[in-house]
């Protein structure tokens, strides 16, 4: 065992290149994994093997796994210090999912809330990858003995699963895993839909719910003025206020205040100019993001080279993982 004293904790998390990223992503997983690279060994993964248990248009799933790696970049992840790459680039992940499959039960997958859901959204494409899909996430977090996984809450229950998988395996073959924890942010973890409060912001949406972070300057401002509020008037936090309780989170977020400095900042304002601020401080953030996402988008040459370096990295991290595995498990090797 290495010592653990000396040892830098893992992070591994991934975003999926299905839809466009939306500020819900940004607030909550891109931004908060910007500390951790600090302290951390982390590992930032663009997940297009889990992306085609929904259909994808194939040239814009190809187009879009670029993207999300300047994305990434763009939100402040060094391409120095972390490891960057594309699931489908390291075979490892489709391998070791293959193995785990064999060590998740039925039950326990139809027990999948996320599941569940998507396959009431899908319900002409309901495929066997959509029901494993959180056996190929255990996969992507277990092949790097991961210590934390930034996720949102919507996640938690993937984490969870992971872990029963992990000891299960373990209780078998003795300590091959690592048992990872989720590392949930506390504000910023769920953003909602401007038009449907009480669903998640969700990549998939196009009636005006999502702000992506595409957006132009205009359709920001414009989206958020036409986000759905209740009958009250006055900017306050309060119990079953979706649609104010998430636009005061949205604007905590990017403006750094808290709920009590908002609700003074709007007092005797209104919805109106409250919603006004909003959309402009959503606007100037990602405007400036987008700035540098152009710039890293145009470089082509140098996303390709950091993502096949990348997976190069991850290559070797995973495949030790995985011939620990393939032998525990008895796999003949020549
Ligand atoms: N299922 C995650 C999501 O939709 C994406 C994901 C795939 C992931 N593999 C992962 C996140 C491993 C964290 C770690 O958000």
């Amino acid at each position: 065992m290495e010592n653990t004293a000396e040892r830098k904790k893992i992070v591994f998390s991934g975003v999926q290149p299905s839809g466009q990223i939306t500020i819900g992503n940004y607030l909550g997983a891109l931004r908060n994994w910007v500390p951790l690279q600090k302290e951390y060994n982390c590992i930032f993964c663009v997940v297009d093997l889990h992306s085609i248990t929904v259909r994808q248009v194939p040239a814009e799933l190809r187009r879009r796994t670029r993207e999300l790696l300047a994305m990434y970049l763009a939100c402040g992840l060094d391409d120095e210090n972390n490891i960057f790459f594309v699931q489908s680039h390291v075979p490892a992940h489709a391998e070791l999912a293959w193995v785990l499959n064999c060590y998740t039960m039925f039950g326990e997958l139809s027990r999948m809330t996320q599941f569940k859901d998507k396959s009431a959204a899908h319900s002409d494409n309901v495929n066997a990858g959509l029901f494993t899909y959180p056996v190929l996430m255990a996969a992507d977090i277990l092949l790097y003995q991961t210590d934390l996984v930034p996720v949102g809450q919507d996640q938690k229950q993937h984490l969870e699963i992971t872990r029963d998988i992990a000891s299960r395996f373990n209780g078998i073959y003795g300590d091959v895993f690592r048992m990872p924890e989720p590392y949930i942010p506390q504000v910023g973890q769920k953003i909602a839909s401007l038009t449907e409060p009480e669903k998640k912001m969700s990549k998939s949406d196009t009636s005006g719910g999502s702000v992506s972070m595409f957006d132009d300057r205009d359709t920001i401002i414009r989206k958020i003025k036409r986000a759905v509020t209740d009958s009250g008037s006055e900017v306050r936090y309060a119990e079953g206020k979706h649609g104010i309780n998430n636009l005061m989170t949205i604007y905590s977020c990017f403006t750094g205040r808290n709920f009590a400095e908002i609700e003074k900042e709007f007092e005797g304002l209104g919805y109106g100019a409250f919603k006004e601020a909003v959309g402009l401080a959503v606007a100037d953030a990602v405007g400036k993001i987008q700035e540098k996402y152009n710039a890293y988008l145009a470089d082509k040459d140098f996303l390709d080279g950091l993502m096949k370096q990348g997976a190069e990295r991850a290559a070797l991290l995973a495949n030790r993982t995985l011939s620990k595995v393939y032998k525990k498990v008895g796999f003949y090797r020549p």
